[in-house]
Parts: C-alpha cells; sequence; structure tokens
C-alpha cells in the first residue's frame, strides 16, 4: 500500500529559476521561496553557489540567503556547492545544508562543472569532507541517471557506480537526476535494483525527474512503490538545465501533491496556496506555468 507520508524536495527556486533566460530579482526570488514555506513545503532548495560566469541567474545567491534570513537557513534549506570556493561563499552565510552534484556521463560532466567523470570526485572530495566535519547535510545529486542527450542511453552499471561514488563521499542522501526526462518507470526499478545490489538502501535516495516526455508523475510513483520516500519537484513545473539541451522543467509539485493527497499520502502542503503562488510566479515570468493542476485549479 501506499505510505502515510512522502517529503516533497522542492528545486523551484533553484532547479527553475537557474534556467530562466532572464534574471530574476532578487526580491522576487525571496518573495517566491517565503510563498512556498507558507504552502506548507518543508524541504525548500534556495540556490547555488556556482560560477556566476557560468550561472548568472543564480549571480545573486549571498543577496538571497541573506535577504532570507533565517527562512533560508537549516536542515531543510539545502544549497548547491560545487567546489569548496561555493562552499565556502555558503558557510560564511550560516548555511547547514549543502548538495554536490555529479554527472554519469562524461559529456555532461564536462559541459556542466568542467570536468570529467572521474575528476569530479577529486573536486567533491574536500568539499565533502568538510561539510561532514563541520556537522551539514550533505545531499549528492547524480546527473544523466536515464539517458544523455549526446550519449544516449546510458547504461544502468554506469549509474550506478558513479552513484556508489558520491554516496561513499559521505551523503546523506542520493538523487537520481532524470536531467532531460527520458526515464520510464520500469527503468527506475532497474536502476533502483543495481542500486541496492551496490548497497545503497532505498531510504537514502530521492528521484529527481524532469517531465519532458511526461512520464514524471509516474517514474515518482513507482518509486514510491519501491520504497523511495522524497520526491524533487518545482513549484509550477519550472526549471531545465542551462547546460542540458532538451532539459524541460520538473515534475510540478502541484501534479504530484494531487495525486499524493488523492492517495491519502500526507505531504503537509496546502494546495491550493501553491497553485496561487505559481500562479503568482508565472505572472512575475510573464508566461503560464506548464502544470496541468496548476491550469485545473486555478481556471487558466
Ligand atoms: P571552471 O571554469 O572550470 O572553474 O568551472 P574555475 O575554478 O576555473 O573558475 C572559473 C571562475 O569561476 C573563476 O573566476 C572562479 O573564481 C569562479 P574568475 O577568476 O575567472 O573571475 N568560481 C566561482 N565563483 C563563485 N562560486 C563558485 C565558484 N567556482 C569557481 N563556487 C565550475 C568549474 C564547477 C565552477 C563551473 O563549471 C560551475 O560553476 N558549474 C555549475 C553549473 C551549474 O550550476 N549547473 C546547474 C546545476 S546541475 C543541474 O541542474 C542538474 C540537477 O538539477 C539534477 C538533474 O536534473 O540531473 C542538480
Ligand atoms: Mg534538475
Amino acid at each position: 500500500g501506499a505510505p502515510d507520508r512522502v517529503t516533497i524536495y522542492e528545486v523551484g527556486a533553484r532547479d527553475g529559476l537557474q534556467n530562466e533566460k532572464s534574471v530574476v530579482p532578487v526580491e522576487v526570488k525571496a518573495e517566491f521561496v517565503r510563498r512556498m514555506l507558507a504552502a506548507g513545503l518543508e524541504t525548500v532548495e534556495i540556490t547555488s553557489f556556482v560560477s556566476p560566469r557560468w550561472v548568472p541567474q543564480l549571480a545573486d545567491a549571498a543577496e538571497l540567503v541573506s535577504s532570507l534570513g533565517e527562512l533560508a537557513l537549516g536542515t531543510h534549506r539545502p544549497v548547491l556547492v560545487p567546489n569548496e570556493k561555493g562552499l565556502d561563499r555558503a558557510l560564511d552565510l550560516g548555511v547547514s545544508s549543502v548538495a554536490i552534484f555529479g554527472s554519469a556521463t562524461e559529456t555532461f560532466a564536462a559541459r556542466n562543472l568542467n570536468s570529467t567523470v572521474l575528476d569530479q570526485f577529486t573536486m567533491f572530495e574536500p568539499v565533502a569532507k568538510r561539510a561532514k566535519d563541520d556537522g551539514l547535510w550533505l545531499r549528492a545529486y547524480v546527473s544523466m541517471c536515464f539517458g544523455d542527450p549526446w550519449e544516449g542511453d546510458v547504461p544502468v552499471d554506469q549509474v550506478a557506480d558513479v552513484c556508489r561514488r558520491m554516496t561513499d563521499l559521505g551523503a546523506d542522501q542520493l538523487s537520481l537526476g532524470d536531467t532531460i526526462g527520458v526515464a520510464t518507470p520500469g527503468h527506475v526499478g532497474r536502476l533502483l535494483e543495481a542500486l541496492d545490489a551496490r548497497g545503497i538502501a532505498t531510504d537514502r535516495i530521492a528521484v529527481h525527474f524532469h517531465d519532458t516526455y511526461g512520464q514524471a508523475l509516474a517514474n515518482s510513483l513507482e518509486a514510491i512503490r519501491l520504497g523511495v520516500r522524497t520526491i524533487d519537484a518545482s513549484a509550477g513545473g519550472l526549471g531545465g538545465c542551462p547546460y542540458a539541451k532538451s532539459a524541460t522543467g520538473n515534475l510540478a509539485t502541484e501534479d504530484l501533491v494531487w495525486a499524493l493527497h488523492g492517495m491519502g499520502v500526507e505531504t503537509g502542503v496546502d494546495l491550493g496556496a501553491l497553485v496561487a503562488t505559481s500562479v503568482w510566479m508565472s505572472e512575475q515570468l510573464g508566461r503560464p506555468s506548464p502544470s496541468r493542476v496548476v491550469k485545473a485549479l486555478s481556471g487558466e
């Protein structure tokens, strides 16, 4: 049967806004985060401390965290940090929850991190060690877990090996990224099996589906059926990735919440308040949300 509760890991402020063509003003970002928290989302990824030359959309990371004050801090407010420079910037502001992000494929390691699959671990190692020594909560993302726009199919064993190495860095949680949204439910099962065979327990795993092929909800429900209890989603279905062609938005949080509440699974989210937030955000961005549930409930 369905679990009593599932944790939603909200990525709209980071994965969503990093992909906007225009830079969203920092006050709008702060208001977006405040509204999402007020709608009951507990875990909200705030931003990324990455090179501003690589992701100008999030160059205001420090300003955003400062302007949110206590609201942006604590175990449930992670930020992305690729290297020690990013970690230093985050620690200076009192952040206590960070995420490193690796790639299962060579092409994306090069395009997203200017690195290789092997060298990325050298970059993450000191970040992870310091994070653990300082008592921070640490998430490890792995991208291109289900397919890569340049390399095509990515073998499950190749993905599982990268996941094992990322987890060995001391991560509290591993997030399986379907960066370009090509996964299907059977593929989800095969990857979880390969991870189980490498000793990675399902309760440490989160799933991160983009909705390019409309499979993100089906994939998430399959992961829940197989024991996963943390699902990444973005309010209104915002998102994509600036360094991966054919990546569209994440699974919309509203679509996930509608399904889970219908199954009797608690999320803590006030769906009406979240829809109102996404409608407000879509007005700021000047285009409608792609979420079917947002459209249906807002009468757009
Ligand atoms: P690089 O160019 O090789 O790095 O990039 P570098 O060490 O040579 O530094 C270049 C410049 O950036 C230098 O500045 C550094 O100081 C600066 P300059 O001297 O030229 O003025 N710099 C930084 N500044 C601020 N904060 C930092 C930082 N690091 C360097 N942390 C690097 C290597 C990793 C830095 C770069 O490739 C990078 O920032 N990549 C991040 C790309 C990114 O954020 N992608 C999106 C997130 S991943 C994603 O969306 C997938 C996910 O959603 C899951 C999924 O869907 O699969 C998580
Ligand atoms: Mg993503």
